[in-house]
């Protein structure tokens, strides 16, 4: 009679564990009772990277990394990007369902009316160097607003947390904007509240001396697209890492920042800025062979923007990202690196070294090119992956905080260091390196 348990037989001692399957998963306590003796601790799930390990239970997102799906909650990307706002999908993250217009003309009012930050927090962008790495700006920014939000940590209450949430949406393109005027050297560009999520974002980027500034429509529609695109990613290494920070209970600035952080990382959302400083570096479409050549050869190069840990198929983000690239080019003019990058994928695509690892392009192969062509720094890329993936770190936080299940995150480790030993005194003490190069040199 099939039943929803696994049988484990121990053959240390020959000893039978009946254990139950939940949601397709053991859980890994279970595994704690198998033991050889009383004083044994028990068995445990070892799993660097946690390739196959589910931390939590979630509603928000999902993936299925064979087929290439990914939901939002339950909404297809592909109808969300085409029918949806990046302020609607942020509220569908958080809520759980669309809202309403009413609801929506109000979570849009109260976001864009919040967009200020206070004067003080300039003074931390203007103490950093002309050539200072937007991204570590932006992350150093966000954490230092737990210093002025104080009631952040008032975790356990709802109407907190959602303040916070509809605060972070507003300010995070804002002190994105002031960390990329200050490393131009322009003066701080303020929010303008007539203007929409994206086009505000803009017009703090790059507005002059114009009295309003107003970004061609396509550009505007095509940074909601991206920035609906990077909303949430289910339990990716920057959101494991805003609900590892969350869960010992610290307010939400202190854990955002955190999460930016871990985004930072070249193998994470860093990703867009590497494969522009890949493209750039190759140079031309002639010495792509060349360079994938190493690739293979495992010299140290990746093909950044490819493979992801999940998407085992084509990540569906990259292919909307590449239409949208095309509308975006149409305004900005051809960009060499499109065509090196479309070139890219197609021998990759007819390389069996990433055919067989089912290496696609992933969401960061094309979005830096857009982005690039939109008139971005390199430099800004992370930061314009955190922009949008805020609203994603916090509807999972408000989750785990939520969830009775969670406890604080500690890991446990399989321990392979020295066994106990005593204190060994000064006088008593050899370099090791000096005592391999006095040992006897074999003949
Ligand atoms: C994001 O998790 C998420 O959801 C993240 C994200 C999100 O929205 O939050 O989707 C955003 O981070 C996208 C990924 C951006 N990163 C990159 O594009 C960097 C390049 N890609 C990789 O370094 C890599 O593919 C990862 C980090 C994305 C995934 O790494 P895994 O799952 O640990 O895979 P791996 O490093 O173990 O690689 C498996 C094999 C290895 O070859 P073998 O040792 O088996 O011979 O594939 C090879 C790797 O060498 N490989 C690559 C490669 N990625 C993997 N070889 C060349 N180029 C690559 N890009």
């Amino acid at each position: 009679m099939p039943s929803e348990t696994l049988t484990i037989v121990d053959n240390r001692i020959g000893k039978t564990y009946e254990v139950p399957i939940e949601n397709g998963t053991v859980r890994a306590m279970d595994l704690r009772k198998i033991r050889t003796s009383s004083e044994d601790f028990g068995l445990m799930a070892y799993d660097p990277g946690f390739m196959n390990t589910a931390a939590c239970k979630s509603r928000i997102t999902f993936i299925d990394g064979e087929k290439g799906i990914l939901r939002y909650r339950g909404y297809p990307i592909e109808q969300l990007a085409e029918k949806s706002s990046f302020l609607e999908v942020a509220y569908l993250l958080y809520f759980g369902e669309l809202p309403t217009q009413s609801q929506l003309d109000e979570f849009n009012n109260i976001v864009l009316s919040h967009t200020l930050i206070h004067e003080q927090t300039k003074k931390f962008i203007d103490g950093f160097r002309h050539d200072a790495h937007p991204m570590g700006m932006f992350l150093s920014t966000v954490a230092a607003l737990s210093t002025f939000y104080k009631e952040g940590k008032n975790i356990f209450d709802a109407q907190n947390r959602l303040v916070q949430f509809e605060r972070m949406v507003a300010k995070m393109p804002t002190i994105a904007a002031f960390c990329f005027r200050h490393s131009i050297g322009m003066p701080f560009v303020y929010p303008d509240g007539d203007l929409s999520y994206p086009a505000n974002f803009l017009s703090m980027m790059y507005k002059g001396t114009q009295l309003r500034y107003k970004p061609h429509p396509v550009l505007e529609r095509a940074l909601d697209v991206l920035f609906i695109l990077h909303v949430d990613h289910e339990q990716n290494c920057s959101t494991t890492t805003m609900r590892g920070i969350g869960s010992s209970h610290c307010d939400p600035f202190t854990a955002l920042a955190g999460a930016a952080a871990a985004l930072y990382g070249p193998l994470h959302g860093g990703a867009n800025e590497a494969v522009l400083r890949m493209l750039m570096e190759i140079g031309s479409k002639d010495r792509i062979p060349e360079f994938i050549k190493r690739v293979k050869a495992g010299d140290g190069a990746r093909l950044m923007g490819f493979g992801h840990r999940v998407y085992k198929n084509y990540d569906p983000r990259a292919r909307i990202i590449k239409q949208v690239a095309a509308e975006v080019l149409e305004v900005t003019g051809r960009s060499p690196l499109l065509d090196m990058a479309l070139e890219m994928e197609r021998i990759a695509l007819e390389d069996d070294y990433f055919v067989s690892r089912k290496l696609y392009p992933n969401v960061d192969f094309y979005s830096g090119i857009i982005y690039q062509a939109m008139g971005f720094p390199v430099d800004m890329f992370p930061v314009l992956f955190a922009i949008p993936r805020t609203p994603g770190w916090l509807s999972q936080w408000e989750e785990q905080i939520l969830d009775p299940e969670q406890r604080i995150v500690r890991p446990r480790q399989v321990y392979l260091g020295s066994e106990v030993r005593d204190y060994v005194p000064m006088a008593g003490r050899v370099d090791p390196a000096t005592v391999d190069a006095a040992a006897p040199q074999a003949v």
